[in-house]
């Protein structure tokens, strides 16, 4: 490896010793002199030594373990073995939370559960671990991979770093791992991949980056949180053969288009959220078939074209947010009175027109927003020179390669062509010029007479009314999606439920509804 590539792994990985570091530079020198990079470098190299995370399991590992205590089973032995490995591999604990790891005891220990062996009803085992809250700075040691029983893995909000460590690929009974709001670093953990039975994958809020793999897509997932990482790839075509109703890849650095494949999720898909990455080109025309999602946000991107006919194929849609992108033509009433919405935000893109049902005004029920465009009379809109260039320049979706080609199947033939908007180009009056220049939007060549039973044509804007539009809100969404809906999957194979102990009650089988909630300190997602 080269010295480009090792470095930020390590600035990374030395983040997690933040505070030992702070601590030896205090002791070692009166004034509170920063580390140069050099001696960061080192320290952190010589505590990546210490890690053994990136190990797997040896086979024969409990054979080496002396241990003085008798236990019920071998399964807790195991337990054992791994939990002290853990607490070994822990160095800040500010809520004492493993103060009580200690002793054979490991179903008291706080934040272990227990629950029957699937096998055998008799057998006690370590069904779930829920350590979320507990700010407990630390790595997952190897040993981890002996907690074969695990249903549940859920350590949100806590100041683990290093990598999941590969040895999880023998948790095969796991549903639910969440370790979300941690310091975790290095390529998307492909580990996960490997674990058959996990429904629930929640690693938002790390450090993960590089690509995303695509057999991500592949695995029977409920529902996948990826959402603030630096996760840099596009978006794989493999997309729409994941079974998660939930799907969130907000905050990264994706770029590229979203797969036309994401159609194919209409059976199982409810929310998807692309909000504030790189991506870009037009939306592809199968996105009209997801009949079941409520949540839509592509917000703060780079999108252009137009929006397809096909949108009106949205029919539960409820929380629409297009805003901030670069998205031209038409809003028509194919979106405006789709008949579940609740809150449609197209604000900040270059649209040039927007049926009458679009109106803030209109609708008290339903909240739009349509600020920041090139919509004649429209209050609080771009300038003429903003405007200008996109609007005169339209995309021709049904030619590019994302959106209506998808770089696979030929251009669709020109008189189903989805993102043709031409009639309403053609029957729109033409913009007043105290806003700008007339755009010269040529309606394309290719284009077709408009059907016959093609809408009325829009109605221009009423001058603007009294009251303000509602005001831009550019605070992050909020957290109201969140936590995912509940599972429609069969419970996991562990039924039984553990017997409830102290305040915190966990049973693994309907843990994915207790799963963790959206980290504290950033609302939403
Ligand atoms: C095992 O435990 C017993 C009693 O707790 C103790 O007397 C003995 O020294 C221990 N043996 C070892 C090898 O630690
Ligand atoms: C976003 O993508 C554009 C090209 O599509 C690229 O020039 C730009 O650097 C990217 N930005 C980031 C933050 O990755
Ligand atoms: C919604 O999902 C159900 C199955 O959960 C499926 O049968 C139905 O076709 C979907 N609806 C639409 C409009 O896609
Ligand atoms: C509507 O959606 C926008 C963008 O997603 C959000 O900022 C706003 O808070 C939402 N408004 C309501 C009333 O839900």
């Amino acid at each position: 490896m080269t010295p480009m590539k090792t470095l930020p792994f390590l600035r990374e990985t030395s983040g997690c010793f933040l505070s030992l570091l702070l601590v030896a530079s205090l002791i070692h020198s009166s004034s509170s002199r920063a580390l140069s990079d050099s001696e960061f470098a080192f320290i952190a190299r010589r505590q990546l030594l210490d890690l053994h995370e990136n190990d797997d399991l040896t086979d024969d590992y409990e054979s080496h373990v002396k241990l003085n205590f008798t236990f019920q089973n071998s399964e807790l032995k195991s337990a054992y073995i791994a939990l002290q490995a853990w607490k070994r591999a822990i160095y800040s604990d500010p809520f004492k939370t493993t103060r009580s790891w200690e002793g054979p005891k490991v179903c008291d220990y706080d934040g272990v559960f227990c629950a029957s062996s699937l096998n055998d009803p008799k057998l006690m085992v370590v069904a779930g671990i829920d350590l979320n809250h507990a700010d407990i700075a630390g790595y997952l040691p190897v040993e981890l991979g002996l907690l074969t029983d695990l249903a549940l893995f859920h350590i949100n909000s806590n100041r683990f770093c290093g990598i999941i460590p590969k040895s999880f690929s023998k948790l095969t009974l796991l549903h639910e791992l969440d370790v979300s709001n941690n310091r975790f670093v290095g390529p998307f953990p492909r580990v996960v991949i490997s674990i058959q039975s996990l429904k629930f994958l929640d690693i938002r809020y790390n450090n993960f980056e590089g690509e995303l793999p695509s057999e991500l897509f592949e695995m029977e997932l409920d529902a996948l949180f990826l959402n603030n990482n630096r996760f840099v790839s596009n978006i794989p075509e493999t997309l729409g053969s994941s079974t998660a109703s939930v799907i969130v890849f907000a905050n990264n650095r994706l770029s590229g288009c979203i797969p036309n494949s994401i159609g194919k999720m209409y059976n199982t898909l409810n929310e998807i959220v692309f909000q504030n990455n790189n991506l870009t080109g037009c939306l592809p025309m199968d996105i009209g078939m997801l009949g079941n999602v409520t949540v839509l946000d592509i917000a703060s991107n780079t999108f252009n074209g137009v929006l397809a006919k096909t949108i009106k194929g949205l029919g539960k849609i409820e929380e629409l947010d297009v805003s901030n992108n670069m998205l031209a033509g038409f809003v028509s009433d194919n979106v405006c009175r789709l008949p579940s919405l609740k809150n449609f935000s197209f604000s900040y893109n270059y649209f040039s027109g927007e049926a009458e049902s679009c109106l803030p005004l209109n609708r008290k029920d339903i909240v739009f927003d349509d600020i920041g465009n090139c919509i004649p009379d429209r209050p609080k809109q771009k300038s003429a020179k903003e405007c200008q260039p996109v609007v005169s320049r339209p995309v021709e979706c049904s030619k590019s390669k994302c959106g209506g080609g998808g770089g696979h199947s030929p251009p669709k033939p020109t008189d189903d062509d989805p993102y043709d908007q031409s009639p309403v180009k053609r029957q729109r009056p033409p913009p007043p010029p105290k806003h700008f220049p007339p755009p010269v939007v040529k309606p394309p060549v290719h284009s077709p007479p408009p059907p016959v039973n093609s809408p009325p044509p829009p109605v221009p804007s009423p001058p603007p009314p009294v009251h303000s539009p509602p005001p831009l809100v550019q605070s992050p969404p909020p957290p109201v999606h969140y936590p995912p809906p509940p599972v429609h999957s069969p419970p996991p194979p562990r039924s039984p439920p553990p017997t409830p102990k102290r305040e915190v009650i966990l049973p693994p089988n309907i843990g994915f509804q207790y799963s963790s909630p959206p980290p504290p300190k950033f609302p939403g997602y």
